[in-house]
């Protein structure tokens, strides 16, 4: 997009990394092509010497997916993007490029479960060693720091304790000791949240939630802010080979055009039914970073446009009670994945956090009758009948178990 400086982050959505186009179509045309033909064989030859610019393999660059990319480092104030084939192979990548043996790696204990698997199976195999620390107290980033520290990786609101974390406090330190800060924003995404303004080195999402939006796609993105960190992340992704599909592209970009609105949407929602949810009788306890009494409201304020559509709880009467919560919900579908237009309630413990096993999980509190909501867009009144009912019937059951038991 042309003259872009002081256009609004909602315009920014409908308008970045389109161009023009053959035919004057006004979206980016699929170009569905594993490769590109050459003009000729001196053609050829300069593509791959880098002395001309221009197509030549699908792993290597496309141009719908290069419009995608475009779009993302655009809204998150970034200077390029790659496409991932998923979050976890923008994860992959990530690690792949900035470390090696006898590196190592300072991250959130409350992360994406296969994040925190990738780093003690993978990464620990290739020697890359972690320490995992609680990112929303600063004090002990800055203790788990060693002189082979090479990464910060931080995710914030954390999957799925929604721990806030202080993006530039944990910036300022880690590069004091030249170390990289990642940011997982897939929580947030570029409308609620931007990483790299607050300090960070490297942004990833998980294209598979709320840019997208449509729960129709698997896919990851890496924003980088300079050019030699692009080409360093360009080689890694290319020889790992975990790229996008250009189809799976198109429709990221499309989701893109709605994500203001629906980031709007999913926040207003969200709030109304964490306040709904704290106020039931039924709730043992509720985090959601528009609530005051989450634990590091303040540095959400700080950091964040808005407070997103996550939510966690757990009900008095624990995993049994949150899976009569799970089983009788209509509207609400129990599924794994967030940030969809459609409402979907899960149990990280046994789904979504299995893998990192329970003492990784407690370690990061998360509990084993924590329940996880993404708030999608369907009216809110809708919603909260149906969490009513869903909560109608825990309280039934409770009521049955307790007669038995007297
Ligand atoms: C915060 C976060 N990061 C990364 C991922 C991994 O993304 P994907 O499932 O697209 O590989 C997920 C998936 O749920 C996630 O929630």
């Amino acid at each position: 997009m042309k003259n872009h400086s002081k256009i609004d982050f909602q315009t920014k959505c409908v308008h970045s990394g389109i161009d023009e186009y053959e035919y004057g179509s006004v979206v980016p045309p699929i170009y569905q092509t594993s490769t590109f033909k050459f003009k000729s064989a001196q053609h050829g030859a300069s593509l791959f010497a880098g002395e001309e610019r221009g197509y030549i393999y699908t792993r290597m660059l496309n141009p719908t997916i290069e419009a995608m990319e475009n779009a993302i480092a655009e809204l998150e104030g970034g200077h390029k993007a790659l496409g991932c084939g998923s979050g976890m192979a923008a994860v992959h990548t990530i690690f792949g490029a900035l470390t090696q043996t006898g590196d190592h790696v300072v991250c959130s204990s409350a992360v994406y479960g296969p994040t925190t698997t990738l780093l003690n199976t993978i990464m620990k195999k290739f020697g890359v060693e972690t320490t995992f620390v609680d990112t929303a107290k600063t004090d002990e980033v800055k203790k788990a720091i060693k002189p082979n520290t090479k990464v910060v990786y931080v995710e914030t609101p954390g999957n799925p304790t929604l721990c806030i974390s202080d993006l530039k406090e944990i910036s300022d330190i880690a590069h004091q000791h030249k170390a990289m800060v990642v940011v997982d924003n897939t929580f947030m995404s570029p409308a609620l949240q931007n990483p790299i303004a607050l300090g960070a080195d490297v942004v990833m999402h998980s294209l598979t939630k709320f840019l997208n939006g449509h729960a129709d796609v698997v896919g990851g993105i890496i924003v980088v802010k300079d050019e030699q960190t692009y080409q360093h992340f360009r080689k890694t992704l290319n020889q790992l080979g975990g790229v996008i599909d250009p189809f799976n592209a198109f429709l990221v970009h499309r989701g893109l055009k709605t994500l203001a609105i629906r980031m709007e949407r999913h926040c207003e929602s969200a709030q109304v039914i964490a306040e709904w949810l704290e106020k039931h009788p039924l709730i043992k306890w509720i985090r959601y970073p528009g609530l005051k009494s989450h634990p590091h409201f303040n540095i959400g304020q700080k950091q964040h446009k808005g407070p997103g559509g996550m939510i966690t709880l757990e009900l008095k009467g624990g995993l049994e009670a949150g899976r009569v919560m799970m089983d009788s919900v209509n509207l609400f579908q129990l599924a794994v994945s967030l940030g969809g237009v459609e409402s979907l309630i899960q149990h990280p413990a046994s789904m979504t956090h299995f893998s990192m096993g329970k003492e990784a999980r407690l370690a990061g509190g998360i509990t084993e009758g924590l329940v996880r909501i993404s708030v999608g867009i369907e009216n809110v009144k809708d919603l909260i009948a149906d969490l009513e009912q869903a909560l109608e019937k825990v309280k039934i059951a409770q009521n049955k178990q307790h007669e038995l038991h007297v």
